[in-house]
């Protein structure tokens, strides 16, 4: 007898496929940071490359920042809560991420740039996401997309819940600034009141994550089990329509992430993601013979 494999009901809940947690790790210039996309304990989960979470009131975890370095394939995503980062390219582009402020850079061919925090002390807090590009678009020309906390839309839901909307739809209608049609990403900042219920319908076929960063957070396993997620775990979510979380005594807040999986083989050499091991070698050759 052949098992057959059901299509997804179109309001199945996309339940928690896995849970993982960030490992500490180092970067940059000595930046201290959780790293829980890009560990082995999660490799990548197609287009998402890379996830790092950085919360430090000690400057001596930050303050050496990202000196000069490049990349090359891909998209690195950075999105402040609290403090500072100067961001400078070999291009002459140079820009402040303040608090709630979110820089989506498009490095493709290849750019060179710094990452330094603007502040010698306080609470530094944020995240890095790197976004896969298709094969079609590795060599694109380098482009950012930058916007301060004015100007990411805050939706206000009637139980209290706020969500900022950085990129995608929500099914309220709210729309994020950032556009990005070969992955058509979500990303969301969600605060949740006590107690409160939250869902969201994701695209289908989509791979979703979601990240608590503050509070706990009840979902359902694959089993339709509840399942708690506590600070600073990221959950996997599996195939489905709508995400759905009850916040806990605390309330909760936490990122949720979607896009559309490019399904692409991905050579990774440090700062560079591309197809295949030539072309890696290749970025380290024009790296080194300044051609970036
Ligand atoms: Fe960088």
């Amino acid at each position: 007898m052949s098992v057959i494999k059901q299509r997804n009901d179109p309001m199945e809940k996309r339940a928690v496929s896995r849970i993982v947690e960030g490992i500490p790790a180092t970067d940059g210039a000595g930046v201290e940071l959780t790293r829980v996309i890009g560990s082995p304990t999660l490799d990548m989960l197609d287009p998402f490359l890379l996830l790092d979470v950085f919360r430090s009131d000690d400057p001596d975890d930050y303050i050496a920042g990202f000196p000069s370095h490049p990349h090359r394939g891909f998209e690195t995503v950075s999105y402040l809560l609290n403090g500072r980062l100067r961001h400078k390219d070999n291009a002459g582009h140079e820009d402040v991420i303040g608090p709630g402020g979110v820089q989506w850079m498009t490095a493709g061919r290849g750019i060179v740039h710094s990452e330094m925090p603007e502040q010698e002390g306080g609470l530094l807090a944020g995240f890095q996401l790197w976004v896969n590009l298709p094969a079609s678009h590795k060599m694109t020309e380098p482009a950012y997309q930058e916007f301060d906390a004015g100007r990411i839309p805050v939706e206000r839901r009637q139980d209290g819940s706020e969500i900022r909307v950085i990129a995608g739809r929500t099914r309220q209608g709210t729309e994020g600034p950032v556009r990005q049609p070969l992955t058509d990403p979500l990303y969301l900042d969600v605060t949740l009141p006590a107690g409160s219920e939250f869902s969201e319908v994701v695209t289908d076929g989509h791979n979703a994550f979601l990240f608590l960063f503050e509070g706990d957070a009840e979902l359902v396993d694959v089993n339709g089990r509840p399942v708690a997620l506590r600070p600073d775990q990221l959950a996997v979510l599996a195939q489905g329509r709508q995400v759905e979380v009850r916040a806990g005594v605390a309330g909760a807040r936490f990122l949720l992430v979607a896009g559309r999986p490019l399904n692409e083989p991905v050579a990774r050499g440090g700062p560079f993601v591309m197809n295949t091991r030539a072309e890696v070698q290749q970025a380290f050759e024009d790296y080194n013979s300044g051609r970036f």
